[in-house]
């Protein structure tokens, strides 16, 4: 049956989900708070380039900017941004102003639905943001209106998984409302859903995920930074190790975005709530935050050896991940502006980057293609961000942009096959 559905928080996860249930014919009530992003998406414009024209075009959503016109809808789903604040705390502001929005939207009302997709720790959705639904609605969750967890797993820029194809999670407080909610989001992926045991069993699962993913990459990171003293490149390493049958597929790198760089301190505030210290995963944390430190050092220690004075520094990618937008805690910022507070000279080529946004943040113009360099030669390009795009950059390419004896910083280990030293420039990679 066609439900009457609202989604608050219209991002990365809640445009795609809204027109997700939108082709399958549900009434989608989509509200954000930023007047912008409405404003873009009512002209069928989605700036995470999540969502084409075609799309927004053609399936019929409404896009509010107001709460009131949500009041009709039987289920509400949240997917608020959950980020942490400068002591690394979860920061759930979002999730409280959504809560109280929806409960004000519940007042005399029986059955409804409430599902939170944000990422959370274990007990979140029910102790914090259904007791703020009942303070604002008057009513009792698991009795007048239901609470549901459905955690997003979806990977900006990756399109081998997407809303259709990655296994859902669902829990509710009620095992029929489980089973409504598991039909609902079933007709978006051929019914690949998982009806975890209940709420907080999902939010734990949701929230180890990523913290698993953050520890593995923090291990690839540390024996980076050893192997590094000694000349081994991980790489190369990794090719070696990677024939074993059971050694997992991780490799070093700046872990940033909104997820693996955010949700494991989200694990952590929990632990420490419970009186434990959280060692393993706050190691993690501490390791992957130094990264961009470990590698300015490389370069400025490289480039020193090449010259005393500052250097240009040509930075290929800057978003937090390749092929994406989003620039959202990227530490490939934090390590542009400690290369910018050693005094060298910097410039940036991204193709998805928003150039208003290297401005405002890094006080850099960004050009989106390396032809708009117009032939001029640099100290050192790093490569920090593989996108699809800096695949057409061939070693002649590459070798056009340096100075001589210039040097090539491959964080990716992008060219590392192809950059022999015969090929006239200075190669260094993780
Ligand atoms: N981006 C991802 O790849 C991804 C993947 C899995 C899970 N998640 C989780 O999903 C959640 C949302 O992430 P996102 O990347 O879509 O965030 P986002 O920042 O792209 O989108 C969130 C949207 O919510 C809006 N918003 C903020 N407060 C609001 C409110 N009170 N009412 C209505 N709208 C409000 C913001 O304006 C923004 O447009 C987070 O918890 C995140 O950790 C994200």
């Amino acid at each position: 049956m066609h439900k009457k559905v609202a989604i608050l928080g219209l991002g990365y996860v809640g445009l795609p989900l809204a027109v997700a249930l939108a082709k399958k014919g549900h009434e989608v009530f989509g509200y954000d708070i930023h007047q912008r992003r409405i404003d873009e998406l009512r002209r069928n414009y989605d700036r995470t380039l999540e969502v084409d024209e075609a799309s927004l075009d053609k399936y019929p959503l409404h896009f509010l900017d107001t709460v009131k016109d949500m009041a009709v809808a039987d289920i509400f789903i949240i997917t608020v941004p959950t980020p942490i604040d400068d002591q690394n705390k979860p920061d759930i502001t979002a999730l409280q102003e959504a809560s109280k929005t929806v409960g004000s939207l519940l007042k005399n009302t029986q059955g409804k639905i409430v599902i939170f997709e944000s990422t959370v720790y274990p007990g979140l959705t029910e102790n914090i943001c259904g007791k703020i639904i009942e303070e604002n609605s008057g009513l009792v969750s698991g009795k007048d209106f239901f609470l549901a967890y459905a955690p997003e797993r979806m990977n900006p820029g990756d399109k081998k998984h997407h809303l259709k194809n990655i296994t859902k999670v669902v829990a509710a407080q009620t095992e029929k409302v489980a089973k409504e909610i598991a039909q609902l989001y079933g007709q978006l992926n051929n019914h690949n859903v998982f009806i975890a045991k209940n709420i907080p069993t999902a939010e734990a699962a949701k929230v180890i995920e990523n913290a698993q993913r953050d520890i593995n990459i923090a291990f690839m990171n540390e024996v980076t930074m050893i192997f590094n003293e000694m000349d081994i490149s991980i790489y190369d390493v990794l090719d070696a190790a990677q024939t074993k049958w059971n050694f997992l597929p991780f490799t070093p790198g700046l872990v940033g975005g909104h997820c693996i760089g955010v949700d494991p301190y989200y694990l952590a505030q929990c632990a420490k709530n419970l009186g434990y210290n959280p060692d393993v995963i706050l190691a993690g944390r501490r390791i992957n935050n130094n990264m961009s430190h470990f590698i300015v050092q490389e370069i400025k220690k490289k480039l020193k050896t090449s010259s005393e004075k500052t250097s240009s520094i040509l930075i290929l990618g800057v978003t937090f991940k390749e092929n994406v937008p989003d620039m959202r805690n990227s530490k490939v910022q934090d390590l542009i502006l400690l290369l910018k507070e050693a005094g060298h000279d910097i410039a940036i080529v991204d193709p998805l980057a928003c150039p208003e946004k290297t401005k405002s943040c890094m006080n850099i113009s960004l050009l989106k293609k390396i032809e708009g360099l117009k032939g001029k030669t640099y100290d050192a390009v790093v490569l920090a961000v593989s996108h699809d795009d800096f695949k057409a950059i061939s070693i002649t390419d590459l070798k056009g942009l340096l100075k001589e004896n210039g040097q090539v910083f491959d964080i990716k280990g992008f060219w590392r096959k192809a950059c022999l030293p015969e090929k006239g420039f200075n190669y260094w990679c993780l």
